[in-house]
């Protein structure tokens, strides 16, 4: 991809882009520098980091919209700085204030602002925090220093297709977490595990694989790097309960969403995977994902079909419009939920 004016909004996919500038900043003698933006986008680190060798590192992934007025915002980011928080609690690395990390995606958006896409393309700018180990180490232990980076690229649907039903597969003989590990931070060492069993699901010609609850294998965890979301014949909202999922962003609005918008039942409980049929229909929700609706969900040889293989369903397009409205500032957003890049 070449210069930003180069760019067809509408054909792109989920793809790395360099953009103009990344922010990038380092913890070293127990505190922060002030952070810079940058127009390097490569990383000079020690043969030795923690990162390259014991995985010690967290992302995430937020987006900035562009509203019908050009105005651009971003979709409840200090959301986003509480999970890396606990990814870094988790991994013994420093927290990265939130102040600090929604300042960092601020310049960011700012510095590359011709990136994101204009209004009504279906396309949006992706935007990656990462922190991650470095310095000189060798031992199994924490880092001695830290790089906190933010990068950006407009992206367009994850799931090919945006609102048209995929396929998934459950394959019961892989795990993507441990019962008590690391499932329910955003670390990197999780989505390493997730490779294979995704490229098995691809080469199958499904869109992901869906993955059991690691200590039974009787539930619904995640889809791949979403979270599921089912409707059910009574109408209600469900999501599964787990101590190995990600806790999605975009799953905890959309819960919000089926309460408060569309006064719905909703309920965050175990989803058996013998009991599909209680949905009438489904998605996949996530930052990329956004709803991505599933059609069916192919387990030990059987398929199960949700409303259709090949139209959205009723409840999940309400959801999904509402959602994406918001995101866009097209329906009115809950307090707190939107930061506009000024
Ligand atoms: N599950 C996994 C494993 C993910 O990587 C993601 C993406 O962040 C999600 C779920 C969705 O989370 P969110 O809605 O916060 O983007
Ligand atoms: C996201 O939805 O932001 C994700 O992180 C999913 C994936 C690209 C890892």
């Amino acid at each position: 991809m070449g210069k930003k004016t180069d760019i067809d909004w509408s054909k792109l996919g989920f793809d790395y882009i360099k953009t103009d500038f990344r922010y990038i900043s380092v913890w070293k003698d127990g505190k922060w520098d002030e952070g810079k933006l940058t127009e390097d986008n490569m990383l000079h680190i020690s043969e030795a980091s923690t990162v390259l060798h014991y995985g010690q590192s967290s992302f995430e992934g937020l987006k900035a919209y562009r509203t019908k007025e050009g105005k651009v915002q971003l979709f409840r980011p200090d959301r986003n700085a509480a999970r890396m928080n606990d990814s870094c609690d988790k991994l013994l690395m420093p927290h990265v204030p939130e102040e600090k990390f929604i300042d960092a995606i601020m310049q960011v958006v700012k510095a590359n602002i011709d990136y994101v896409p204009p209004y009504g393309t279906g396309a949006t700018l992706y935007i990656r925090p990462i922190i991650m180990g470095v310095g000189h180490n060798i031992g199994v232990k924490p880092a001695p220093e830290y790089i906190f980076t933010v990068f950006c690229m407009p992206v367009g649907p994850y799931f090919s297709g945006g609102l048209k039903p995929c396929k998934f597969i459950v394959q019961d003989e892989y795990d993507r977490a441990a019962p008590h590990g690391t499932g329910k931070q955003k670390v990197g060492g999780n989505y390493a595990a997730s490779l294979q069993a995704h490229a098995k699901a691809a080469k199958d010609g499904y869109a992901d694989c869906i993955y059991l609850d690691p200590a039974t294998h009787t539930k619904i965890d995640e889809v791949g790097a979403a979270n599921f979301i089912g409707i059910t014949k009574n109408n209600e909202f469900v999501t599964p309960k787990s101590s190995s999922i990600l806790p999605s962003i975009t799953k905890y609005s959309l819960l919000y969403i089926a309460e408060h918008y569309l006064k719905m039942p909703v309920y965050e409980r175990e989803v058996f995977v013998d009991n599909l049929d209680e949905f009438k229909e489904a998605g996949a929700c996530g930052t990329a994902a956004v709803i991505t609706p599933i059609g069916a969900i192919d387990y030990e040889g059987k398929r199960h079909v949700f409303h259709s293989e090949t139209e959205v369903g009723p409840t999940i397009k309400k959801l999904y419009d509402i959602l994406y409205g918001i995101q866009l500032g097209d329906v009115e957003a809950p307090e707190g939920w939107i930061y506009e890049v000024k």
